[in-house]
């Protein structure tokens, strides 16, 4: 990556106290006739992090994103981006505004009659920057996201991942404070999506950019954002850091979403559990932090005589965070040993969940 980004930058006309919360959003209230698109959304992004809002269809992901670049105005409540509020400003006092925010989306929107440099200097055409100016920092911007090869082509001739690198190469154009992301990649294939993910997490390292990136699925939540708020009818139902909330979801909705990739009971298991009078009992074993660090299953071992066996499961990592759940197995009818196991994980801060039981060994 180009280290001339490194450095802060050195557009004059950002403000000389930067606040740390670069947006804030207090109560913000939207309705479209019967429907509360937003419902009292509080909610704060921080300098230099990446914030990840999750929700199924018509949550208000979109809505939310359309109030923060004032192109959608809340019923009530306030938008503050960078301090200022913005809800009620005129389009002309919006103008700069929205040059403090970049935006990239699920189609790229790309003009298609344009060359990909084109489409990069686009916004400081729209400022009036000189022809040299646009140029050299589009030069710049596609060196950044890899693509300056194609800087005469046409966006036609892209793949989706290389339309979408000149989608945030043109999101750059104008130096903003903020990175809004409304599923920007959501029309790619998993191995481009990684790639894309990691573009964007490189850029908020070196640049030290602030991304709010709104998505359905978790796996994107997981492998770049530092903090995920959860929206649903309107509502944040949930919000943390993205280990911990991975780690222990409150919410039903944050469950379901968080669905096939927590580790599930292999289905011809579960599809063999009854709900008692069993040889086996199996238990679902959720760690994380500290308890997920420490030797738990050999003190088990050491702690509750008698046997147990892992029989699925694994400690996964998520923000440098052991995240894991065991399927465990306790063998014999013995409901005293079993009740010791329990009680040994649950002093262990472990979350301990009786599945059901087995009637033959697993
Ligand atoms: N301009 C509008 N007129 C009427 N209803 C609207 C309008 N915009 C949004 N809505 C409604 O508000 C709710 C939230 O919509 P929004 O587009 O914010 O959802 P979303 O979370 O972005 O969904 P998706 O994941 O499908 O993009 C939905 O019920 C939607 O139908
Ligand atoms: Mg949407």
């Amino acid at each position: 990556m180009n280290q001339r980004f490194a450095a802060p930058a050195e557009a004059t006309d950002q403000p000389r106290a930067t606040p740390q919360d670069v947006v804030r959003l207090v109560d913000l209230k939207r309705r479209f006739g019967v429907t509360a698109a937003l419902d009292g959304v509080s909610l704060t992004v921080r300098k230099g992090e990446i914030l990840g809002i999750i929700g199924r269809s018509g949550a208000g992901k979109s809505t939310l994103i359309r109030c923060l670049n004032g192109l959608e105005r809340p019923d009530s409540g306030e938008v503050f981006i960078e301090g200022r509020e913005i809800s009620r400003l005129g389009e002309r006092d919006l103008q700069p505004l929205r040059r403090r925010i970049g935006m990239i989306f699920q189609h790229f929107n790309l003009l298609s009659a344009k060359t990909v440099e084109d489409n990069v200097a686009l916004p400081l055409k729209i400022e009036g920057r000189p022809k040299a100016e646009r140029l050299q920092r589009a030069a710049e911007l596609l060196d950044l996201v890899g693509l300056s090869e194609k800087a005469k082509a046409y966006p036609a001739s892209l793949s989706g991942g290389q339309k979408q690198r000149v989608g945030i190469a043109r999101a750059l154009a104008a130096r903003p404070a903020l990175l809004l992301s409304d599923e920007a990649t959501s029309a790619l294939d998993p191995e481009t999506t990684r790639s894309i993910l990691a573009l964007l997490k490189d850029i908020n390292r070196q640049l030290g950019l602030t991304i709010l990136l709104i998505t359905h699925e978790m796996e994107v939540i997981r492998s770049i954002a530092d903090r995920v708020a959860v929206i649903d009818a309107g509502r944040i139902v949930e919000e943390g850091p993205v280990w911990s909330v991975f780690a222990e979801p409150r919410s039903e909705i944050t469950r379901s979403l968080l669905g096939a990739i927590r580790p599930q009971l292999p289905a011809e298991l579960a599809a063999r559990l009854l709900p008692s009078a069993g040889t086996e009992t199996l238990l679902r074993v959720d760690v994380a932090g500290e308890a997920a660090r420490g030797p738990l299953l050999s003190d088990l071992a050491t702690a509750v005589p008698g046997p147990f066996r892992l029989v699925h499961g694994g400690i996964d990592h998520i923000q440098q965070q052991p995240v894991g759940t065991l399927f465990l197995s306790v063998p014999g009818s013995d409901a005293n040993h079993l009740a010791a196991v329990i009680t040994f994980l649950k002093a262990r801060q472990a979350r301990v969940e009786v599945l059901g039981h087995v009637a033959n060994p697993v």
